[in-house]
């Protein structure tokens, strides 16, 4: 269920992945690894620029997301949809290598960091785009309080957030060298609450009840008004050097 609703509700996660495609240009032929690919749909951008003679692999631990990436391939002969993880994908020599909104659900970003340069050609780019810090809007973590403390210790406790200055030095202590760490304000604007609580359930796996009736006071706060979110958005495309 929530796999459908992230599959609905990701555009903001794909538009800023269109742009990271932007800068690091993949080309025809080339070999990509999406990892954390959710339901696919960045993966099938990648499938176009890379043409016949190129190859997609899109990875994702959530077996519903990937189902949902099978079932619309249709059409898309050069990708691969896998259930993997960051520490279990194919092992290749990749000519990039990207991942959208994935990075702050990885508790341990040494061997994330590690695996990716192994896996990549001396050349080959890893391009990513998380969040500067804090992940996680006012508003989201007041829902999570008002579903409880069991709702509110799951969700806190599972996303890792990072500074891009924390990713710099890490990726720096790999051997990568940085091509780009660009930090921007990312405005949203949910048409209403539900919308909000919609994008949030599909992102956190369902894992708050969007009908929880401690929820019922802050709908009627919210009612009829547009929600408005800001957060810090990081984006960076790091170098494997030549050898
Ligand atoms: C916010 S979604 C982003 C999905 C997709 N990249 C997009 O931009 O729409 C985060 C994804 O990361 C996946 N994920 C979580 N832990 C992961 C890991 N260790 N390795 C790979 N993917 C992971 C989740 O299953 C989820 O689909």
């Amino acid at each position: 269920m929530e796999a459908s609703v992230y599959h609905e509700t990701s555009d903001y996660q794909l538009e800023d992945g269109i742009k990271l495609l932007e800068i690091i240009c993949p080309g025809l032929n080339e070999k990509v690894l999406d990892i954390g690919c959710g339901t696919g749909r960045l993966s099938k951008v990648i499938s176009k620029r890379v043409g016949n003679g190129g190859k997609v692999i899109g990875v994702d631990p959530d077996e519903e997301r990937i189902k949902i990436a099978i079932n619309e391939r249709k059409g898309y002969n050069n990708i691969q949809f896998m259930v993997g993880s960051d520490q279990t994908f194919p092992e290749d020599k990749y000519d990039a290598i990207v991942s959208t909104d994935v990075f702050h659900w990885i508790k341990d970003k040494e061997p994330l960091f590690k695996r990716i340069y192994d896996n990549l050609k001396p050349g080959g780019k890893l391009g990513f785009t998380t969040f500067d810090g804090n992940a996680r809007p006012d508003l989201l973590i007041e829902i999570f309080r008002l579903c409880g403390p069991k709702t509110y210790e799951a969700a806190m406790s599972c996303v890792y957030c990072d500074t891009g200055q924390k990713y710099k030095e890490l990726a720096a202590a790999i051997g990568f060298d940085v091509m780009l760490l660009d930090v921007k304000a990312r405005k949203n604007i949910f048409p209403n609450l539900d919308a909000f609580i919609d994008f949030f359930y599909a992102v956190y796996y369902g894992m708050f009840d969007r009908d929880d009736p401690g929820l019922n006071d802050l709908k009627e706060r919210y009612k009829g008004q547009p929600v408005p979110m800001e957060l810090q958005r990081l984006t960076m495309i790091l170098t494997k050097p030549l050898e």
